[in-house]
């Protein structure tokens, strides 16, 4: 398997980076993950515009192949003949001798791998996922998407030990997202999410829901919801790039209403996977 780093391709065993690269060092960078459906990407442009915005919030210069990152991808996924795949991209600020102060001009890191994934199959049901409760340990600039993910991969680790696949994060009662998706409260038949601010990663999925939700003439509330509305909601799903539309049937336990999917999260989830077809 072939990777992308900094200008060449090369295979997977010969590609290296720098013990002192920032990304090792600091978590001090940027990334992406989309997916490929039988070879063609879906919202790319979404995802490089979300790059740049992330790198912006973190004082990277978009290096001038972030706008070739498209056509990178494309060639990885054509000559890895990995027409189903979820595409890695990662921005470091680059190697530096350590110090918290990084050198005036450095040179980021560009990375691409590529994943194998599932080919698409037609009307999938959609996932069921139990979830837990986890204080929502996180900085206070989680709308970029940086690589310091500790908070996350940490809670997303109790979750697995309490029989759960997703860990749904709260600040004080305060619903954010979920360990690595938006969560969506369905109640008296309208959705509620949290505002896209600085709390929360934008997701590309939850946009792209929203849409689909006021196109069904759902009423949508970017509003955060409590715990307690959580726990006591109609519906509760999840969204990503890697877990699409996913419905969360349990929370600390306690089934939500029947322990099954909704009605609601089922035409959206069927809506977004029409989308990827
Ligand atoms: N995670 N919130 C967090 C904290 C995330 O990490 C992600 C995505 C999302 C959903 O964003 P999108 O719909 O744009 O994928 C929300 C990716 C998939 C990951 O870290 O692997």
């Amino acid at each position: 398997t072939l990777v992308y780093l900094n200008g060449e391709f090369l295979p997977y065993d010969q590609a290296s980076l720098s013990i002192d690269d920032r990304g090792t060092l600091f978590s001090d960078g940027v990334y992406e993950v989309l997916e490929y459906f039988a070879g063609r990407p879906f919202a790319m442009q979404q995802h490089v515009d979300r790059l740049k915005y992330s790198l912006a919030g973190i004082c990277i210069d978009p290096p001038s192949v972030v706008d070739e990152l498209p056509a990178i991808s494309d060639e990885l996924i054509r000559r890895n003949d990995m027409p189903d795949a979820r595409v890695y991209w990662q921005v470091t600020r680059g190697p530096a001798p350590r110090n918290h102060l990084p050198p005036s001009d450095p040179t980021p890191t560009v990375l691409v791998t590529t994943t194998p994934t599932q080919p698409l199959s037609s009307n999938p049901p959609a996932r069921q996922w139990k979830a837990i409760t986890h204080e929502d340990l996180r900085w206070k600039r989680c709308c970029y998407k940086t690589l310091m993910l500790l908070p996350n991969t940490l809670a997303k680790q109790q979750a697995k030990r309490d029989g759960c696949q997703e860990a749904i994060l709260h600040q004080g009662v305060a619903v954010t997202e979920g360990g690595s998706t938006n969560v969506f409260v369905v109640r008296d038949g309208e959705l509620w999410t949290h505002p896209a601010n600085e709390a929360i990663l934008r997701g590309i999925t939850r946009d792209l829901v929203i849409d689909y939700a006021r196109a069904m003439d759902l009423t949508v509330h970017e509003t955060a919801v409590t715990l307690d509305e959580l726990r006591q909601a109609d519906e509760v799903f999840v969204t990503g790039t890697t877990t699409h539309v996913t419905a969360i049937t349990h929370i600390d336990g306690h089934p939500i209403q029947l322990g099954e999917v909704g009605p609601v999260t089922a035409s959206l989830h069927d809506a977004y996977e029409q989308q990827l077809m």
